[in-house]
Parts: C-alpha cells; structure tokens; sequence
C-alpha cells in the first residue's frame, strides 16, 4: 500500500467515524414501547424539543407537568429545504399506561410546516402539557415529526387549548394514514406524572 492510499483510508475512516456519531441511536424508540403502542416503524433521527423551564425531552427522561406547562420555545429536526412536515405530541397513556382505553390523547398537532419553522405551520391542535391524573403512574409524551408528501388540507375541526373536545381517542397513526404521512421521521418523548400543575390545567381544559 502506497503512503497516500493509506492517506485516503485514514481519511475515509475519519469520515465515517464522525457520521455514525452524528447518527443517533434511537433503541429508546422501542425500549419505551413507542413501537409498537404508537407508531409501526421507528424513526430514525430525534426531534430536539425545549421548554422555557430549562428542560429538553431526551429520550424517555423524567420531567414534571410543571416544567412542560407552556408550549416548548424550540423544537429542531433535520428538515429537508423545500418539504412541509407535521408534528405532533401525543400521550399513548390515557388514562394509564397499564389501562390505556383512551388512548391517545392529543397534546398538539400542527401540519404544513414549512422546513422546521413551526411558528409558521399550521396549528390543529393547540399545545396543552401533560394531565396524568393523581395515581395513573408514568404517562409517556411522545413527539413525532413526518415529512409530508405536499401541502396538506385538514377537515378537522381546530382544537384550542381551552378544549378537550377531539384529543381524546385520537390515533397519529391513523392520522398519518389519513393524509398519506407514511413513517415518521423524527421522534423523541418524555415521561411526566401527576404534580400539582394538572388541576390547573384540567380546569383550563373545562373552558
Ligand atoms: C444503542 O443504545 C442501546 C441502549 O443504551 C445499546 O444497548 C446499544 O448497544 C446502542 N446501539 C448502538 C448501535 O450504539
Ligand atoms: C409548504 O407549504 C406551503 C404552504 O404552507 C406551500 O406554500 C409550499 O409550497 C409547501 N412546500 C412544499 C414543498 O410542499
Ligand atoms: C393558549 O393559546 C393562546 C393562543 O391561542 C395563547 O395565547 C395562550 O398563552 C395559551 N395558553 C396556555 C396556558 O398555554
Ligand atoms: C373512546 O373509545 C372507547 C373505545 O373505543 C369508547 O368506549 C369511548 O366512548 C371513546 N371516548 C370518546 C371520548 O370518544
């Protein structure tokens, strides 16, 4: 082998190191069981969401209802110019993880965001933070971004978030049939319980 062949295989395994470390492991996906309660296949790249409290969602981690009460001031993916995407946070837990007859319940939905500049897509379902119940245990929030094949136009009806009316029994996977989303392509969640944040937002919920 010449010095410069070897050059280039340094080279090239240089590169290939720092992509599989821009690469993230997504096992999180299904060690929390977002696959198969929410979604059929796993994303393959994360959605990075942060709240005005100082907390970001990072793969199933433990926040409180206090600490994810205001829509989140930044949520990034790797968004490819020129494609519109919908995101949604959804909670699979309703109104327990091991009794789960109202699932889902729907946090916020907002389609036809252009790149990931969510201020300017457009909002379905107004953001509202997690409700777990006194006693319902650990209720997963799962985020979810898909790469939509066009601009979407949504029948449904625009949920604000003074309203419960529409978020319950709601399926993103049945959604994303509905509209032709395929797979999502982007995913994270956290995991939150009961503090005493929910009563206030419960009452916010009863208008
Ligand atoms: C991904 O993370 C899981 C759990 O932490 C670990 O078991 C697995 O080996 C990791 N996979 C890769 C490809 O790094
Ligand atoms: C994204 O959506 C906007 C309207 O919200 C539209 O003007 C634009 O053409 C869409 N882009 C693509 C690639 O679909
Ligand atoms: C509810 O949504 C409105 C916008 O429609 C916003 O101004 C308000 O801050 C939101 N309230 C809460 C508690 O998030
Ligand atoms: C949710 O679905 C369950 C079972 O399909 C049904 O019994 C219940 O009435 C539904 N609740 C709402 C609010 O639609």
């Amino acid at each position: 082998m010449t010095i410069c062949s070897s050059f280039i295989t340094v080279i090239c395994l240089i590169v290939n190191i720092s992509f599989v470390n821009s690469a993230e492991n997504m096992s999180f996906i299904l060690s929390h069981g977002v696959v198969p309660d929410v979604v059929d296949v796993s994303p393959t790249e994360a959605v990075h969401v942060s709240y005005d409290s100082g907390v970001n969602v990072n793969q199933g981690n433990e926040l409180t209802p206090t600490q994810v009460k205001n829509e989140p001031i930044k949520v990034n993916w790797l968004a490819e110019e020129g494609s519109n995407y919908t995101l949604c946070m959804t909670d699979p837990d309703a109104p327990s993880r091991a009794e789960p007859s109202k699932r889902e319940v729907l946090h916020w939905l907002v389609v036809n965001i252009p790149g990931n500049e969510i201020k300017k897509g457009e909002i379905l379902a107004e953001y509202i933070g997690s409700g777990a119940p006194k006693g319902t245990g650990l209720h997963r929030y799962v985020f979810l971004v898909y790469q939509q094949p066009g601009v979407l136009t949504c029948d449904e009806p625009r949920i604000s978030n003074r309203s419960r009316e529409g978020r319950i029994n709601f399926s993103i996977r049945n959604f994303a049939v509905k509209y032709n989303l395929g797979q999502p392509v982007a995913g994270n969640l956290f995991q939150a319980q009961y503090d005493d944040y929910v009563p206030k937002l419960h009452e916010q919920l009863s208008g």
